[in-house]
């Protein structure tokens, strides 16, 4: 069950209907940075909250599109199109030059796939990676999904990388250092002898898509920034069952277990509170709405 995933064709860039309001990275590829505020603002935070929600709202039903023939190219247009028509622009698209509006990476890729003409088989995993920019900010969530009948190892990877996710949004805290979510994620995937990519981490967010904010899914005692109410942070461990050591394309965006074997990811966006954490991607809509029991 190792390595089989290839380059397919990649189509030609998707546009965005012009009444759609546009990150200032959207024309020319290149994203600008500048220093946020860490701690937001009620009102931002409204807006990321309809940010959030619109993007679990389509992730859930991206991952409900998914079944055995389809490419991921036709992920793509699904997701392209349903964000634009909910008043949002993709926010991965020509985000530093990807080329699509949405990740999708099979089986032993860890993130940061992109779609095109692979066609999907019964027994893979998919995850789907969706952000949407919409009122000025960003919200961001993935999920790894099922195609068809799925071995049981790769149904237990699955599993415990939603638990992961889980045990690191419950380590969110008001007062405490970020690497407790590292600690809490660590603990659990080696309890249940799977690794912790490290190459690829969560990050603040807000008007930018990726702002200065790294959360570590591993734990790290100098991952001591300290979470205060108003922080807005993702968290998005990514699981494997072999190596955690990771090897690039040649596309310099698909990352692939260095091993073949496979990993799985699952992201929310989180909001620090007053009493400990809001998930803003969760909600009655959303793939995984509460820590599975
Ligand atoms: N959504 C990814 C994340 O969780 C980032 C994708 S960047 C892109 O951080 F350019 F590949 F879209
Ligand atoms: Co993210
Ligand atoms: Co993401």
């Amino acid at each position: 069950m190792e390595g089989r995933i290839l380059p397919g064709v990649v189509s030609p860039m998707r546009t965005v209907p012009s009444h759609i309001a546009r990150p200032p990275y959207a024309d020319s590829g290149d994203v600008p940075r500048w220093n946020e505020p860490r701690v937001k603002s009620p009102e931002i935070i409204e807006r990321m909250r309809h940010a959030c929600t619109m993007a679990a709202d389509i992730l859930r039903l991206a991952g409900e599109f998914v079944k055995p023939g389809i490419t991921t190219d036709d992920i793509d247009v699904f997701v392209h199109d349903l964000t634009v028509e909910r008043g949002a622009y993709p926010s991965p698209l020509n985000y530093h030059r990807y080329p699509k509006s949405v990740c999708t990476s099979l089986n032993e890729v860890i993130c940061h796939g992109i779609p095109d003409s692979t066609v999907l088989h019964d027994g893979d995993i998919i995850n789907l990676d969706v952000t949407c920019y919409v009122g000025g900010v960003h919200g961001d969530t993935n999920a790894t999904f099922f195609v068809g009948d799925v071995d049981a190892e790769s149904r237990r990877l699955v599993k415990v990388t939603e638990e992961c996710m889980w045990r690191g949004i419950e380590a969110v805290r008001p007062d405490r250092p970020l690497s407790d979510i590292g600690r809490a994620i660590e603990d659990h995937a080696t309890k249940n002898r799977l690794g912790v990519v490290r190459a690829f981490i969560g990050h603040g967010i807000g008007e930018q898509f990726h702002t200065d904010i790294q959360v570590l899914h591993y734990y790290d005692p100098r991952n001591d920034m300290i979470m205060k109410p108003g922080m807005v942070v993702t968290i998005e461990p990514m699981i494997t069952i072999g190596t955690w050591q990771h090897k690039m394309w040649d596309d310099d965006w698909t990352a692939v277990t260095a091993d073949g074997k496979r990993t799985a990811q699952f992201e929310h966006t989180v909001l620090v509170t007053d009493t400990g954490v809001d998930v803003l991607t969760a909600g009655e809509g959303s793939v995984s709405p509460r820590r599975p029991s």
